[in-house]
């Protein structure tokens, strides 16, 4: 039986089920993307050290601000926000800040899905076959341009992705995102580690190990040390109303401190555990350990053409990134369903449809951005609105 809480809320029916939630918002593209390449050309072991800090120093105590008042308001982000400072006897403007959290996430939203659609598309391709047949570099640079040149496939993948977001998230609480949860992040876990015992023992895992964890502090710059900071927060779900609005479901009696250093810990052994997946094989093949999307969507694909069963491999690498994403993008869409279904007359799988129809909406300008507006520059907008 669900659990209703003012405001007409779930809640998360046991402590392991907000657990996995949490994880599995924070445990996505950031981490097996963005942070291995990042910590490699931050100065390795170097960037690490900083990360951590700011992931243990700063991301655990805001990550906790951020359940507490979820929890204290037991409701949406902007609404949560709002009754903690009128209980406090403060303004009801400081809803602002839950709005912030809310709209960003929705933002954060529509592009993520049209990149997690991808990840689904280059799946299938892989068990195929046909994204695992690309042994030159050219052919992979050309399989991936002809597929993000087509407008019709990014927007029909990002249509699947943004479907099945809305479907979980549809169903509630428990019966829905608790339960993906509960799935997921098992099958997630056992896939990385299954990755990295294979990519270590066919790899070059010293090469890895030097380029991970070697410290290189002359690497350290500002820009470099901010990059660490937003990666923090970016990968811990903060900041957008995800994790705020999963507090909102949470039981009094379970610790929030403890519960954020657990998610913390877990995002961060995700990401480096990402990091030992992929650049044993990026450097047994003598690849670039090039930057973000060109890693995963035009390296990887050379390593997996080349090696015995790259089909498989191949495969359980975009299948792994597909489950990180899904976990992820229903913990964007939450915060605005929960706010919708706070109104009278609009249910649950109502406000699903509307919030993820409308990320769909926009993330079309990112779909865009690929092909038909992909020569559009920041100077061209300027130039526009000087017209
Ligand atoms: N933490 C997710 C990732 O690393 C992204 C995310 C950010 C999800 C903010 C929800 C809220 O990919």
């Amino acid at each position: 039986m669900a659990v209703v809480q003012e405001g007409g809320h779930e809640n998360w029916s046991s402590r392991l089920g907000f657990i996995l939630a949490a994880v599995g918002s924070a445990v996505g593209l950031g981490n097996i993307w963005k942070f291995p390449y990042e910590a490699g050309e931050g100065g390795g072991g170097a960037f690490v050290l900083v990360y951590l800090l700011f992931v243990f120093g700063i991301g655990v105590p805001v990550m906790i601000a951020e359940w507490t008042l979820g929890r204290r308001g037991h409701m949406s982000p902007p609404n949560a926000v709002r009754r903690v400072a009128e209980m406090e006897g403060r303004s009801p403007r400081w809803s602002i800040i839950g709005w912030m959290g809310t709209i960003g996430g929705f933002l954060v939203l529509s592009y993520y899905s049209v990149i997690a659609g991808m990840t689904v598309a280059y799946m299938l391709d892989s068990f195929l076959g046909q994204a695992t047949s690309l042994t030159a570099p050219e052919a992979s640079q050309g399989f991936f341009a002809a597929f993000v040149g087509n407008f019709w496939s990014v927007l029909g993948w990002h249509a699947v992705f943004m479907g099945l977001t809305v479907f979980v998230v549809a169903r509630g609480i428990t019966g829905g995102i608790e339960k993906a949860a509960k799935w997921l992040m098992p099958a997630l876990f056992a896939l990385l580690v299954l990755l990295v015992i294979y990519a270590l023992s066919v790899g070059d895992a010293a090469a890895t190990v030097a380029f991970l964890f070697k410290p290189d502090f002359s690497k350290l710059t500002l820009d470099v040390v901010l990059g660490a900071l937003g990666q923090a927060f970016f990968s811990l779900s903060l900041a957008l109303g995800s994790m705020m609005v999963y507090g909102a479901y949470v039981p009094r009696e379970v610790s929030l401190p403890r519960s954020a250093m657990i998610v913390a810990s877990a995002d961060t052994a995700v990401a480096l555990l990402a990091g030992l997946a992929i650049f044993p094989i990026v450097f047994a093949y003598e690849l670039d350990p090039g930057q973000g999307m060109g890693l995963i969507f035009v390296t990887l694909p050379i390593a997996f053409s080349q090696m015995p069963g790259g089909v498989l491999v191949g495969g359980a690498f975009f299948l792994l990134l597909a489950i990180a994403a899904l976990t992820s993008s229903i913990s964007l869409l939450e915060p605005l369903v929960s706010w919708l279904e706070e109104h009278r007359g609009i249910s649950r799988s109502r406000g699903a449809l509307i919030g993820g129809g409308g990320a769909f909406l926009l993330g079309i300008l990112s779909v865009l951005s690929f092909n038909g507006l992909s020569d559009l520059t920041m100077q061209d907008v300027d130039d526009i609105v000087a017209y």
